[in-house]
């Protein structure tokens, strides 16, 4: 029996060792994309650097650029040089480029896909790979169908002994519930289930890792994390940017799709689930499941959700044009580009504490954090002018850029017979450890080649998560347009209103 609450029928794989992936490559779809620029190249040499991939490692790109493979590898060494996190090594380089091959092709080309197959069977000789390979699908959705088809019928899924094919796709996982079942019933056709990687990359965040550390691994939060203290959840996910050159994949999406339905919808279920079982992906997909699926939306719609877009402003000391100016908007578009809505968990620990959610782009700054607000003292033995200028006590777990956790609470000040103000205890990142974060993709490739699957949301999660937002949707399509918004502040007046009806107010971080 074990003694020190250990339990004997984990795992026992210490944690704390890197984990190195085995004998494997990766094959990129949508590669000349600006995901695979700016993230997914940089990650693997950064893994190549920290020496957390295997000597032969490869990498092919597929896409229909009429490239060489040394024009490939010359735009990953750009790529690597602009966007990685590690310093570039020569030899690093030199030793990762070897396993770099390209293969041009459309999605519907048979030879681009036997082409690929035979490369595949190359590397395999040539560097090792062992027929360990991980096909990601950094593509729009609409082309998943006929590139998982693709990869079946030219024997590229085949999960042959001893050896495993994985597919790995970007979000968004659908449209709406209909179109997320639709696309999961045609992936899961191909592959199986747990070789199947959905990326959200904010579960590769450390800050977003550490919700768990600090829940479930300390005693002093957990007994105050429900209803009986937790006054309400706030959860922000705020950007300074607008929509950039993504007008073709936003318009027609929105905020909501694009961040709520995934990212805030797992840090709220990471907020707010129960204790797993153990640290394994199946243990907390249940979790995970329960609290999506104790969602209860705002009876009253029109009260409790706001969507707006932005206007023209000031951003950064620069002039910002409104979101219907931006190149490739169609100037008549009901997109949203701020979200908020109202939330509540129908269960034991959380009934009648709403969870606010809201994002937005071009907001006064870029910020994504989780605040828990907890309710007033019952009684206050002070006179009511000691602690007028006291707020709430929160907790705020900063998930970025600032990363770290804040405690607030109020303190005496000094001097004065009594009079209470808000004071905050601070953990930053960068003062308590001397290691870097990783980015989220370095994390989540290398747990795909490990086959890890702890950090992706699973078929479940992404199809209860379209059910909390689909009715939302729904009601946005027919009432109205969005609200509006001065470019470079904190979202429209709508959404204060929507929280100053709660007797609340947005925190402004
Ligand atoms: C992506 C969204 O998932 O997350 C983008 O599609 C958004 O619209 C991005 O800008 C933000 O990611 P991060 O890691 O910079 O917060």
């Amino acid at each position: 029996m074990a003694t020190n609450g250990a339990n004997p029928l984990r795992d026992t794989a210490d944690r704390r060792l890197p984990r190195i992936a085995g004998p494997s490559g990766l094959v990129i779809f949508g590669v000349t994309g600006d995901l695979s620029r700016k993230k997914l190249m940089p990650a693997v040499y950064d893994l190549a650097n920290r020496g957390l991939l295997p000597p032969g490692f490869s990498l092919i790109g597929f896409a229909r650029r009429d490239w060489e493979d040394e024009d490939f590898a010359q735009v990953v060494h750009d790529a690597v040089k602009e966007h990685a996190r590690t310093p570039f090594r020569e030899e690093v380089w030199q030793q990762l480029s070897q396993g770099m091959r390209f293969v041009q092709g459309t999605f519907d080309d048979d030879s681009a896909f036997e082409t690929l197959k035979s490369t595949i069977e190359d590397l395999d000789k040539s560097q090792g790979t062992g027929g360990n390979f991980a096909f990601y699908l950094s593509v729009p959705p609409k082309f998943f169908p006929k590139v998982v088809q693709q990869l079946k019928q030219h024997g590229l899924a085949e999960q042959k002994e001893g050896s495993w094919r994985r597919a790995v796709i970007e979000k968004p996982f659908g449209h709406d519930l209909k179109s997320a079942k639709e696309l999961n019933a045609v992936v899961h056709e191909v592959f199986p289930p747990h070789e199947v990687f959905r990326i959200d990359h904010y579960l590769g965040k450390e800050t977003v890792q550490n919700i768990l550390a600090l829940r479930f691994a300390n005693t002093l939060f957990e007994p105050i994390w429900n209803r009986s203290y937790v006054d309400h959840v706030q959860i922000t996910m705020a950007e300074d940017i607008g929509i950039g050159g993504r007008a073709g994949y936003y318009d027609g999406i929105g905020a909501a799709r694009d961040v709520i339905q995934n990212h805030l919808l797992q840090l709220m279920a990471l907020t707010a689930m129960e204790e797993p079982a153990s640290f394994d992906a199946d243990a907390l997909v249940a979790e995970k499941t329960k609290v999506l699926g104790a969602v209860r939306l705002p009876k009253d719609l029109a009260a409790d959700t706001v969507r707006a877009q932005y206007a023209a402003g000031w951003q950064g000391g620069e002039k910002a044009v409104g979101y219907l100016q931006e190149d490739g908007i169609d100037p008549k578009s009901k997109t949203d580009t701020y979200a908020a809505i109202k939330l509540e968990i129908e269960n034991r620990r959380w009934a009648g504490v709403p969870f606010y959610l809201r994002t937005g782009k071009r907001l006064g700054r870029r910020v994504t954090e989780i605040a828990v607000v907890f309710q007033r003292a019952p009684h206050s033995p002070f006179d009511h002018t000691a602690t007028e200028e006291l707020g709430q006590n929160a907790l705020v777990i900063r998930v970025q850029p600032d990363e770290g956790v804040t405690l607030r609470f109020g303190s005496k000040v000094p001097g004065t017979s009594m009079e209470v103000r808000d004071v905050s205890m601070d953990f930053q990142y960068g003062e308590s450890f001397t290691e870097s974060s990783p980015e989220a993709y370095e994390r989540l490739i290398l747990d795909v080649l490990l086959g890890d699957a702890n950090l992706f949301p699973r078929t479940e999660e992404v199809e209860l998560s379209w059910q909390i937002l689909d009715p939302i949707e729904e009601f946005w399509e027919k009432h109205g347009r969005p609200a509006q918004y001065e470019s470079g502040t904190w979202g429209p007046a709508e959404a204060d209103e929507m929280l100053a009806r709660d007797g609340r107010s947005w925190r402004r971080p």
